[in-house]
């Protein structure tokens, strides 16, 4: 997890460039998302459901309120570095691996990349 911490980390910055997404409950975030629209590609930097309420529709209704702020942007595709545990998450949602690329954990880790036609 310390590899990873400067990888994870949300910058208040980021937010001027890209939209984030948060799902709550009664004052309670259950997750959120964070996507970018450049011309007519969105990239999908984040997207997180607390444990605790893993498989209860978040991840998809967070999932569909990134293609729908993608597509109102004229964005064409949508791609993602994912982790290989949430590739049945997104196969799900309709995106398909396009490739992969090594996680910055190095050892010869392979993030899959995921793409979506909007
Ligand atoms: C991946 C993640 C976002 C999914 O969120 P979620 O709220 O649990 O997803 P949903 O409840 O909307 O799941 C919808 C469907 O996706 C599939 N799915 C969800 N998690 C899955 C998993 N870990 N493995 C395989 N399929 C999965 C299932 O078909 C599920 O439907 P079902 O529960 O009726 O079978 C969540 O598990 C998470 O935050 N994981 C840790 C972080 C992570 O890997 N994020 C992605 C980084 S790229």
């Amino acid at each position: 997890m310390a590899l990873v911490l400067p990888d994870m980390a949300v910058l208040p910055e980021f937010l001027r460039d890209e939209y984030g997404i948060v799902a709550e409950e009664a004052g309670r975030v259950l997750g959120y998302a964070i996507v970018r629209v450049d011309n007519d590609s969105a990239f999908l930097r984040d997207l997180f459901v607390e444990p605790d309420r893993f498989r209860q529709g978040v991840g998809t209704a967070l999932f569909t309120k990134v293609t729908d702020y993608a597509r109102n942007r004229a964005a064409k595709k949508l791609t993602l570095g994912g982790d290989p545990n949430a590739l049945g998450f997104y196969k799900r949602l309709g995106m398909i691996q396009v490739g992969e690329e090594p996680s910055i954990v190095g050892g010869g880790r392979m993030l899959p990349i995921m793409e979506l036609d909007l």
